[in-house]
């Protein structure tokens, strides 16, 4: 089989500082050691996150120029709601200004105080919409799940035995509805197979319990299940993603992803009720119920990027981006964790600097060598991001350390690719030098995109 190649060329370059060695370091000591705070200039690869860093295409740009900007009822929502209705079947559309507001909007109006909402992972957004309203947020993610090392093709489904035992346990009716997240991200951007969509389906069905879907990254988890489950070959990536949503009763969706747009999201649902409240929270909260909380011309952008999301040479040549990273990561012993996902690479910086302890921050060692040798960086899905505090107030670690390698979409090139695995070739000669940090502050919340760190 030939390579397979960038389905598009460049017409529009940005440039790309590769700033000192010297510079990295002061740069990241005047950043606090976080690389979140950063100027992105500094920052030559950036891999923090695949959430509105894409590149728009031609066809999108150009349909921004169509963009009709009046308050209610312009033909750019028009064009928007056919696009999703084609693509989801459901009744109602609601535009929202991220994922997250579709995630709010869900929560303040279908949870009270006291309820329980399972998924297979809760991206942390949906977990702390879900936590606001005083509800408890629960993870069901499959055994194979949890397993670093273990192959499997569907990592990302919800334990479908795990999720019956907890509807009895805390009864249909503190459960107003269940979620899945596909693909999902927490987990490594693993997908959910059909089969444990209908089965969920089939699950809820028998208690009455709707089933929303986080469909994020719903383009790429077709392509998984065109590529790995039987049935499933020779159907396009739309008649997939069709099937998927034809299981939901609503669903949430961040454009950022797989809208392929560097600003937007959606609430979609099919009962009247659920869409009644859904209108009067979007009007209070993000804007009229024709742009919600975005700009014609962005709804024109997501109305194009949505359907280039489901061409299959794009996704293809998405997924053969991912394979390149893990593949080069597996010849020079890199570990990661496995079967690579759609959207990133998960390196295991626990295996990789074994000799710094959990609460010494190995992810964040890694991150921050990963800036100073190459420019590059990344985020710690770790101690510092999942890490907790007991009820003595001692920290507890978490039960991984990972650090996140998010490929924006459509925005490096193959050398680029090679660059960072030349930066991880060098820091495998050096990595027993490396140093744990600890933490000089924190917020209370969410520390890990603001604390400081200190070299140990
Ligand atoms: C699975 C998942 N759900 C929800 C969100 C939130 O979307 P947004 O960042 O647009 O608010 C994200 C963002 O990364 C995500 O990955």
């Amino acid at each position: 089989m030939k390579t397979i190649i960038e389905p598009f060329r460049i017409k529009v370059t940005e440039p790309l500082q590769i700033i000192s060695k010297e510079k990295r370091k002061e740069a990241l000591k005047k950043a606090h050691n976080n690389v979140f705070l950063l100027n992105s200039e500094d920052c030559s690869i950036d891999l923090l996150t695949d959430s509105g860093t894409g590149a728009m295409s031609t066809k999108q740009w150009a349909a921004m120029m169509l963009g009709d900007e009046s308050y209610a009822g312009s033909p750019s929502f028009r064009r928007f709601e056919n696009t999703v209705k084609e693509i989801t079947g459901m009744k109602y559309v609601f535009p929202t200004h991220q994922g997250r507001a579709a995630e709010g909007i869900l929560a303040v109006t279908r949870i009270k105080k006291g309820d329980v909402i399972p998924n297979n992972s809760h991206f942390d957004t949906t977990r702390a919409n879900i936590e606001f309203v005083g509800a408890k947020a629960l993870d069901l993610i499959c055994p194979e799940g949890l397993d670093n090392a273990r192959e499997a093709p569907f990592k990302g489904n919800i334990d479908t035995k795990k999720l019956e035992s907890v509807i009895k346990e805390y009864g249909k009716e503190n459960i107003p509805f269940v979620m899945l997240t596909v693909t999902n991200n927490t987990s490594g951007g693993q997908p959910a197979s059909m089969k444990n969509i209908r089965d969920t389906k089939v699950i809820l069905q028998n208690y009455n319990i709707p089933l929303v879907i986080d469909v994020c990254r719903f383009a790429e988890n077709a392509y998984f299940i065109k590529q790995r489950e039987t049935g499933y070959k020779e159907k396009s990536l739309l008649e997939i993603a069709r099937e998927m949503f034809k299981y939901a009763d609503a669903a949430t969706m961040s454009l950022k992803k797989d809208g392929l747009v560097n600003i937007g999201g959606f609430l979609v649902c099919n009962d009247d009720e659920w869409a009644e409240d859904f209108k009067n929270a979007l009007i209070l909260r993000e804007g009229f119920i024709t742009y919600g909380g975005l700009a014609g011309r962005d709804l024109e952008a997501a109305s194009v990027g949505l359907m280039e999301a489901l061409d299959s040479d794009y996704q293809q040549y998405r997924h053969a981006t991912v394979q390149y990273l893990a593949k080069a990561m597996d010849q020079y012993k890199i570990p990661y964790v496995k079967p690579v996902g759609g959207h990133a690479v998960f390196i295991d910086a626990r295996a990789f600097i074994p000799h710094i302890k959990p609460l010494e921050y190995p992810g964040i060692a890694l991150v921050n060598a990963l800036y100073i040798s190459g420019g590059i960086r990344s985020v710690e899905l770790g101690s510092v991001m999942f890490g907790h505090y007991d009820n003595s107030g001692t920290e507890q670690p978490a039960p991984l350390e990972l650090v996140r390698l998010a490929i924006p979409r459509r925005v490096y090139t193959q050398s680029h690719f090679d660059y960072i695995v030349e930066v991880f070739q060098e820091l495998k000669d050096e990595v027993r030098q490396l140093k744990g940090y600890k933490i000089t502050y924190q917020p209370k919340f969410l520390r890990h995109f603001t604390c400081h760190f200190e070299s140990l």
